[in-house]
């Protein structure tokens, strides 16, 4: 029997190859509408979501005779609907092994936003530097400030482990205390509100929930200090967008590094495009060869488990 097998958008070959083995494969060449998917999805085993835009809806799974697995490629699924799929007896997977990589990612816009490093560029680029002046482009140690991490799962845990490196004063708040890794990282725990207040760098690495949508708002982003960076390499949805475009404008904070958008791709006319104390990346944590071969060949390795009859590596639901 030769399982069909849909790839929303575009993953590294090494991935593909596995997966074309043994199935037939259709590859979106951009993120698919719900409507788009609807059209194909009757007779799909395996879906492999590539992004976090695709809706895989109730409406989709629902619609769904032979699907036995949605493979996220990637470890956010809120636009998945768990429920709709554990229901039907469908696995939902996804791929953790891009901490590393998005820790880093959240080191450069640290780094990159400290030291000044686009607008150096650019001065650079445009040809501006005509005198040695030994006091432009001044920014600010990292070494030795207060970062805060909001988050303290495999991502908040290697940015922790970065920061130690350093040298920072790190705290961090999650609904779970590690009290293991407080000691093993000299971490310190506090409440979302002395995080806030005391970091000079606060990290958002949360997944999105109905308990995180919204959660750093106008009030949260007042209480930072007026020299401290926002860093957001989790969800754009967990930041009220107009209250940070607000907080920058009106320098409540120092700036933001952000990866991630409440709309994505975000729309062009965005006002935080025109700010000057932000950096802005286009969702790309995850974007390096070696992270982007592991997340595939773990998408298309956990759907092949599925189809031959094993339980995946790496679930977030139970099948019964
Ligand atoms: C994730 O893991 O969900 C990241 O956003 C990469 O797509």
């Amino acid at each position: 029997m030769v399982y069909k097998v849909i790839i929303t958008a575009p993953i590294r070959e090494e991935g593909v190859k596995l997966l074309e083995k043994e199935t037939e494969l259709k590859i979106f060449p951009y993120p698919p509408t719900e409507d788009a998917l609807m059209k194909e999805i009757s007779d799909v085993d395996a879906l492999l979501v590539t992004t976090n835009v695709e809706k895989i809806t109730k409406r989709l799974i629902d619609n769904a005779q032979k699907l036995k697995i949605i493979a996220r490629h990637g470890v956010g699924y809120e636009n998945v609907d768990v429920n709709a799929a554990t229901k039907k007896g469908i696995w939902v997977t996804v791929t953790p092994v891009l901490s590393e990589t998005v820790a880093d990612h959240a080191f450069a816009l640290i780094l990159c936003l400290s030291r000044n490093v686009c607008k150096a560029n650019n001065y650079m680029k445009n040809k501006k530097w005509v005198i040695r002046d030994p006091l432009i482009f001044i920014g600010n140690d990292v070494s030795n400030k207060t970062i805060g991490i909001l988050g303290l799962g495999r991502i908040g845990s290697c940015i922790a482990e970065r920061a130690k490196g350093f040298n920072m004063n790190i705290l961090y708040n999650d609904i779970v205390r590690k009290k293991d890794l407080e000691e093993k990282l000299n971490l310190k725990f506090t409440s979302l509100e002395d995080l806030l207040s005391e970091s000079d760098y606060v990290v958002i690495s949360l997944p999105l929930t109905q308990q995180t949508i919204g959660l750093i708002g106008e009030k949260e982003l007042k209480s930072m200090k007026r020299t401290a960076f926002l860093i957001n390499i989790a969800r754009g949805a967990i930041v009220d967008h107009n209250a940070l475009v607000k907080a920058l404008k009106e320098s409540w904070i120092a700036g933001a590094g952000i990866d991630v958008f409440y709309k994505e791709p975000l729309p062009i006319d965005d006002p935080i495009l025109e700010l000057d104390n932000v950096i802005l990346t286009p969702h790309i944590a995850s974007n390096t060869v070696e992270c982007r071969k592991r997340m595939a060949i773990t998408a298309a390795e956990e759907i092949l488990r599925v189809l031959h009859g094993e339980e995946p590596k790496y679930p977030v639901n139970k099948i019964s």
